[in-house]
């Protein structure tokens, strides 16, 4: 079954006609909120709300380990986040969906692993190739289908937040090679990794990056929400397409 983690401005899906909702208790405590089950386009899938589904949990509060455990218990086969990012690189300006290729991970003092030494071995996930490309492709076919723009590829800076960038970080992040920056990346896409979970995000662009085109002089708040719900009903467009991709 496809599961999908939404993030700001997606905190339930229009187009998800939900069959149950279920409260899953986990080892690691308490998932965002209940997980909500239902059928897009015939197709059964799971959806959870990362900052719960009143949107009251900050990024670096998410609990993405309990998130990420409820949907491997839940049977989840692949998984898709959608997070909202500041674009950097010049095409990606307000409004446009990538879905990345590639992570930098600047958090810190998130639980990050299951596999924190306590009742296993110590274990190394490989990571060279962060998101499953498999999943990228069939955003990509999904979006073709559903004549909507997702650019292909770019690095995801995933910031601890919850305060955004200083334009100099920001040149910084794109000193790293980073494309886009956001705050909800990290450590989800690890942990879907250690438990090989296949996982990819659609980023959408809701700002552009602090410093840049019209954030110049600071990250113009009054704007996001224009720029934010068109782009997320773009975004269930294109789900309701993935739904019908191999993978279930
Ligand atoms: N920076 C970090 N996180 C974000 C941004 C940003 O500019 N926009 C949306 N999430």
């Amino acid at each position: 079954m496809l599961a999908i983690i939404g993030g700001t401005g997606l905190t339930q899906l229009a187009n998800l006609k939900i069959t149950h909702r279920q409260v899953i208790r986990t080892p690691y405590g308490e998932p965002s909120g209940p997980m909500t089950f239902g059928i897009i386009n015939g197709h059964e899938v799971m959806f959870i709300a990362r900052h719960g589904y009143g949107h009251n949990i900050p990024p670096h509060e998410v609990n993405y380990r309990a998130n990420i455990w409820a949907l491997f218990e839940q049977k989840a086969k692949r998984v898709i986040a959608v997070t909202s990012v500041g674009g950097i690189r010049a095409d990606l300006t307000p409004g446009a969906l990538v879905t990345p290729d590639q992570i930098i991970d600047y958090t810190s003092g998130r639980n990050h692993t299951f596999f924190d030494g306590k009742d296993s071995m110590v274990t190394h996930i490989d990571f060279t190739h962060p998101y499953s490309e498999e999943i990228r492709q069939q955003i990509l076919r999904a979006a073709t289908l559903a004549d909507e723009v997702c650019v292909d590829g770019g690095v995801h800076a995933v910031m601890q937040g919850p305060r955004l960038e200083t334009a100099a970080e920001v040149n910084r992040l794109e000193r790293d090679g980073a494309d886009m920056v956001g705050m909800t990346g990290m450590p989800e896409a690890a942990l879907a990794r250690e438990m090989g979970l296949p996982f990819a995000t659609i980023a959408v662009v809701v700002n552009h990056a602090a410093g840049r085109g019209n954030s110049h002089n600071g990250i113009p708040f009054e704007t996001i929400s224009s720029v934010i719900n068109p782009a997320m009903a773009r975004v269930r467009n294109i789900l309701e397409l993935v739904v019908e991709q191999d993978g279930d």
